[in-house]
């Protein structure tokens, strides 16, 4: 490949738990660009910015002139989004619309990551030509930020994630990290046994957001894991995994629940579009403890 034709890529939420797994997957032969916001170890190729700022972003873009935008970065914390809905609309909602302007006008592909919640959980097994309708502030931004990004650039993927396990870099972001430091805190977990999710491990996401920096599909795409499991079942299997002692998961069920934003029941994703146009595989979670927790932290 010849300099000229090498991807330049960049990477939004660097510090993030799929920014920081999909910069440990990305071929070191491609020119890579990573943005984020707080500070990383001094040997990482990042540039230090704040998606809030236009002006710099436009300035950092016009100045390393990608090819390719992988907008990871988000304020996904629904409880902290229910408090913030301002600062939360900036960053979910209207950062991306910035980046996908940016894109069309300079023939760069924007792949952005969305959510299962922008669905409010009552049917399961969504598909994407299924309307969403979020009931929280983050599904809400979420949704707007895939509106902007699909109105404003012809070149894009919207890609909806479900919950993710995975080694981030602060150690306390994937279900994997959360649930053991949970119970360490608290003395024992509380997972719901009717709430559904298809969890993917980020390290699967990176996968495949390798594949689709390279093919031509556009548009949007859910991306479940292997296999639907329920909250509680998710704790089962981290808690068999490091070996947590069983009695210490305690089921609970969503009508306990009195905090906010509600929880979605089911928001399941159906597979059956992503299988089609993808050939990485999508790996059921439980597969991933060996496949991808034994891997190298970078
Ligand atoms: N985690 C999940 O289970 C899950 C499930 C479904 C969908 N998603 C979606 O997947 C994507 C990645 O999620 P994640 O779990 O990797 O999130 P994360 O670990 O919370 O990372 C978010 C990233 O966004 C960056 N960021 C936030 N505000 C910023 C700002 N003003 N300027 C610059 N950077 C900023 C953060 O940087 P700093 O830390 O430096 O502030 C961080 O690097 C998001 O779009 C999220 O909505 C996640």
């Amino acid at each position: 490949m010849t300099a000229s034709l090498k991807k330049r890529i960049f990477v939004t939420g660097g510090s993030g738990l799929l920014g920081w797994t999909l910069t440990r997957y990305l071929p070191h032969s491609e020119s890579l660009f990573q943005c984020r916001h707080h500070p990383l170890p001094p040997d990482f190729p990042v540039v230090r910015l704040d998606l809030r700022d236009r002006a710099s972003l436009a300035g950092t873009l016009n100045q390393f002139r990608p090819n390719v935008i992988i907008n990871t970065a988000a304020l996904p914390d629904p409880e902290k989004c229910e408090r913030t809905p301002q600062e939360t609309h900036l960053v979910n909602a209207e950062m991306p619309g910035w980046l996908a302007g940016w894109a069309d006008a300079n023939h760069a592909r924007l792949i952005h990551i969305s959510t299962d919640l922008v669905f409010d959980g009552q049917q399961g097994n969504y598909r994407e030509t299924d309307p969403p309708n979020p009931i929280s502030v983050y599904g809400e931004t979420k949704w707007a930020g895939e509106c902007a990004v699909k109105s404003r650039c012809r070149n894009h993927v919207i890609l909806r994630l479900p919950i993710m396990g995975g080694t981030s870099f602060t150690g306390l972001r994937s279900l994997n990290e959360t649930i053991p430091l949970a119970l360490q805190k608290q003395g024992s977990v509380n997972l719901f046994t009717d709430e559904f999710r298809s969890p993917i491990w980020a390290d699967n996401v990176a996968e495949v957001i390798l594949e689709l920096m390279s093919n031509d599909f556009t548009g949007l795409l859910h991306l479940p894991g292997g296999k639907d499991y329920s909250r509680y079942e998710i704790g089962r299997l981290v808690f068999d995994h490091f070996h947590l002692p069983p009695d210490r998961l305690i089921p609970g069920k969503i009508a306990d629940f009195t905090g906010a934003p509600p929880r979605c029941p089911d928001v399941t994703l159906s597979s059956e579009l992503s299988r089609q146009i993808l050939s990485t595989p999508l790996n059921d979670f439980a597969d991933g403890f060996r496949q991808y927790l034994s891997l190298p932290k970078s």
